[in-house]
């Protein structure tokens, strides 16, 4: 039984296998599939450089804050905010629900994952009807997201492994699964992305992969000439920005329940640096995989680029069976590798997601890992239900349609806002409402609240010399990164309501 003083909390066996988890958590779709086409999107280099500066500042002091949170009380992100300042109670509760809403359609997305991997093995292994299958990817994604069952039961699938490793525990489970798919990814993303760069005609695609493009700063004026644009820049930060959050998973209390577990004599400073660095470079690693490819094909079939780098599901699941469709003998062996790096990325990420719903459980309800891994399930698997059958049988049921059947909403909720399909709409409130808001009171509440001392004397604990970006952290917790944060707050509410024409 575990209780609020036990000091017998699980740990990870040292600190290279925290630093593995926390980037087996980081490293997942958002690097695989978001970070290459917003670099595309955004202007490739300049993107890039926006984000490494985001990333060693703004992602530097919100993890360093997080575990230590975590490591200091020694509880999951449920009722750590409590423990340092009882009025803070509602603000593990609310970090708690995001992990708890993102989970399942994540598991559903990498249920889609696991169905492409089983489908490109049965074409390595010479199953006719599966290649014919994906001669039509466009086809054979909409009939199957759109099938009665299929959806759900790979997504459950999905869940299931993750509940398997979640029960076998820290050490036994998480770490040891770790240890395993970490290195096979990073082997895969290496290999993978070395293939695409030698092709004949990766050379253009790279350029644009890689090289600052500074159009991409700067809109027409009335004159229709263009000059540099404060109002670009601003969308590139703010795109920068919201990626970084989503792909160091943080502001959902996932590297609190991860620093719980932390050894005391362990360097978090040092940590955080060494997840920095692995997160951004298989995202950049991603970029390298993706965008040389898809360019190409995109010159190929006379696609504008910015189309074929789409972002939506359409990248991963239509747009690259197809280039993989283009390597001949070798394509289907390629997609076998990608969507096998995919799968271990997705269920690394989601087994963390899972393992912040299970600890909040544990320590909130005092109950047992096996028990809570349980009940987790459960209730996963039923919100899983809405977010699997969202693009088939319940396509037509969106969030309006039920508020104005129930009388409660008028015409107004057709299309737009509340017409998200289930999944989307989860995506939507977590990414661009509750996660920001969640990481700009954490930082108010260190900042003014708490008091930074707190935080600083446990970095330093750790290591040797103190901690060295002490002065660094405080302004940056105090006053630029609760500013920064409320900025995507404002641009997506901006955006959400269509409000001066943002778009990110
Ligand atoms: N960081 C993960 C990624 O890049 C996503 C994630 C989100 C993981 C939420 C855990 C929690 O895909």
């Amino acid at each position: 039984m575990q209780t609020n003083d036990t000091p017998k909390r699980a740990s990870w066996s040292g600190q290279l296998s925290f630093i593995l988890a926390a980037a087996a958590s980081a490293i997942g779709l958002g690097n695989l599939w978001r970070f290459p086409y917003l670099a595309a999107q955004y202007g490739g280099g300049t993107f890039i450089l926006v984000y490494l500066v985001l990333v060693v500042t703004l992602g530097f002091t919100l993890m360093v804050t997080e575990i230590a949170i975590g490591r200091r009380t020694r509880q999951s992100q449920m009722t750590a905010y409590g423990k340092l300042h009882s009025g803070f109670g509602i603000l593990g509760f609310l970090s708690t629900l995001i992990p708890f809403v993102i989970v399942p359609y994540y598991c559903v997305i990498g249920g889609w994952v696991l169905k492409y991997f089983w489908t490109y093995l049965r074409i390595v292994s010479g199953d006719v009807s599966s290649v014919a299958a994906l001669e039509e990817p466009g086809a054979f994604f909409g009939g199957f997201v759109s099938a009665p069952f299929a959806p759900f039961g790979y997504g459950m699938l999905f869940i299931l492994a993750c509940a398997l490793v979640i029960v076998l525990g820290v050490k036994g489970g998480i770490e040891r699964s770790n240890k395993v798919m970490m290195p096979l990814l990073l082997a895969m993303a290496v290999g993978i992305s070395a293939f695409v760069c030698c092709q004949p005609d990766a050379a253009e695609g790279l350029k644009y992969y890689l090289v600052p493009n500074m159009d991409s700063l700067r809109a027409a004026g009335a004159d229709g000439v263009a000059r540099f644009s404060v109002a670009q820049l601003g969308k590139t930060v703010l795109g920068a920005m919201g990626q970084m959050f989503y792909s160091l998973s943080l502001a959902m209390g996932i590297m609190i329940t991860y620093g719980s577990y932390m050894r005391e004599g362990d360097s978090i400073e040092k940590s955080v640096r060494r997840i920095e660095i692995f997160d951004t470079l298989v995202a950049v690693l991603a970029g390298l995989m993706i965008i040389p490819v898809v360019y190409m094909y995109a010159v190929k079939t006379g696609t504008p680029v910015k189309e074929a780098m789409n972002a939506g599901p359409g990248l991963m699941f239509v747009t690259l069976p197809r280039v993989f469709a283009e390597f001949g003998g070798v394509g289907p062996w390629v997609g076998l590798a990608f969507f096998l790096l995919v799968v271990f990325a997705a269920l690394t990420s989601a087994i963390s997601l899972y393992e912040a719903c299970v600890a909040a459980v544990c320590d909130l309800l005092k109950m047992e890992r096996r028990p809570a891994t349980f009940f987790t399930f459960f209730l996963i698997s039923f919100l899983a239900v809405f977010s699997a059958l969202g693009y088939g049988a319940w396509g037509d049921v969106t969030l309006g349609a039920g508020l104005r059947n129930m009388g409660i909403a008028g015409d107004w909720t057709r299309g737009g806002l509340m017409g998200m399909q289930f999944l989307d709409f989860f995506d939507f409130v977590t990414n661009s409402f509750l996660m920001p808001i969640v990481a700009a009171v954490t930082c108010v509440f260190v900042g003014w609240v708490v008091g930074t001392k707190a935080i600083e004397d446990e970095v330093a604990r750790g290591q040797d010399g103190g901690f060295a970006g002490a002065g660094f952290y405080r302004a940056m917790v105090r006053y630029i990164a609760p500013t920064l944060i409320t900025a995507i707050l404002v641009s997506e509410v901006c955006r959400a309501f269509g409000i001066g024409g943002w778009k990110i």
